[in-house]
């Protein structure tokens, strides 16, 4: 069965064709990163116009890559769910639009729970982009996901195909969006994951100390405190009180204090999300971990699962971590088996809907 995934919940306009769930055909993405790094994050209006702008190029070649054409395609899957209105509403039209046209099942996704599908492609066809490295085997139930990106902190256990409890998530700041706001303190460029990954190599990840915040679930985060102890340890460590502009504090950093910081901030925000996915694989035993989103690229938090998890990992390869939507069309599939399509006409975008959906928490 053959599955047309669109995206563009975010900043990311991507296509691609995906067979029973498994195996890749094709994986386009268009980012908008070089568009946004100059405003320091992402502008919803300026993201909307951009996906409409290329929405079309990007599905065809999609199919293209994937050498079908669209008597081979058996459905199309498409994010309506969480994400910027504007972003989302492009993606939707487009998807409704073709399922009219060319009479294809429609299925509707959550972007947050796709992220976890990535784990499940195994296979690449030879006609697509240029070869990743995959996981050998596909995940096994129960499986315990990590979902890290710069929307989502969360921790959940999935028994089956669709069948999940949400253990806990962030109370506040999603990890990734810290990140990004350390990196623009730091005067790092956007997106500040990967900047503050690269700075944090020169670093020393002990040279400062910063608290982790105490909540009531066992599972849930809270990265706003985090964020907060940082401004405040830099604003101090560059001779200035809390009432001095942070938008100014790169101009007075030197070079070893940024990779100081960098390494220390990155540390601690990962000894978190470690040491609550371990407590949870503790208490749940899974037969699977799967770790999902952006900051699943992170070395430092590959090195820090390796020492405290006795089972191996297998990682998606970046390209799949970040927003794409090979995973929209492998979460699809398995939608196909569980439930009827959307009708054209019906599927409405749900910009803020959480993932607890189908759950008994
Ligand atoms: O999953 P994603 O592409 O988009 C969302 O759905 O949010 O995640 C993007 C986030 C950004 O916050 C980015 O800074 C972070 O992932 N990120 C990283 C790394 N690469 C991307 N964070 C830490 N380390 C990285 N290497
Ligand atoms: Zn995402």
């Amino acid at each position: 069965m053959l599955i047309l995934g669109i995206e563009s919940s975010c900043d990311e306009t991507a296509a691609a064709v995906v067979q029973d769930g498994t195996r890749l055909l094709s994986n386009v993405v268009n980012s908008q990163i070089d568009i946004h790094a100059q405003y320091g994050g992402v502008v919803p209006e300026v993201a909307a116009r951009s996906h409409l702008e290329v929405i079309n190029p990007v599905i065809n070649k999609a199919l293209r890559d994937a050498h079908v054409s669209w008597g081979d395609i058996d459905a199309i899957a498409v994010t309506h769910a969480p994400g910027l209105s504007g972003s989302l509403l492009i993606g939707t039209l487009a998807a409704k639009t073709l399922a009219l046209l060319k009479n294809k099942s429609l299925y509707p996704i959550h972007h947050v729970e796709a992220h976890v599908y990535a784990n499940f492609i195994t296979e690449q066809s030879n006609s697509g982009d240029s070869a990743l490295t995959l996981p050998s085997s596909q995940p096994r139930f129960p499986m315990l996901a990590l979902i890290v990106s710069g929307g989502h902190s969360q921790l959940v256990l999935f028994r089956d195909h669709g069948d999940y409890s949400l253990l806990g998530q962030t109370q506040d700041d999603a990890v990734g969006e810290a990140f990004d706001k350390v990196a623009k303190m730091l005067g790092l460029p956007y997106p500040g994951g990967p900047s503050i990954a690269q700075a944090a190599q020169h670093g020393d990840a002990h040279a400062y100390d910063f608290p982790k915040a105490k909540m009531s679930g066992a599972y849930d985060f809270s990265f706003s405190g985090l964020k907060t102890a940082v401004l405040r340890r830099l604003q101090r460590e560059v001779g200035v009180d809390f009432t001095f502009p942070s938008h100014e504090l790169p101009g007075l950093v030197n070079e070893q204090q940024r990779y100081d910081f960098a390494a220390s901030f990155q540390r601690v925000a990962i000894e978190t999300i470690v040491g609550k996915t371990r407590k949870a694989y503790e208490e749940h035993h899974p037969a699977s971990v799967v770790i999902a989103g952006g900051v699943a690229a992170n070395q430092e938090l590959r090195r820090q699962l390796r020492e405290a998890l006795p089972i191996a990992i297998e990682y998606a390869p970046i390209q799949l971590c970040t927003d794409n939507a090979a995973m929209i069309a492998t979460l699809g599939y398995y939608h196909t088996w569980r439930h009827e399509p959307t009708s054209p006409f019906e599927l409405e975008i749900q910009p803020s809907l959480s993932m607890i959906r189908e759950v008994d928490v």
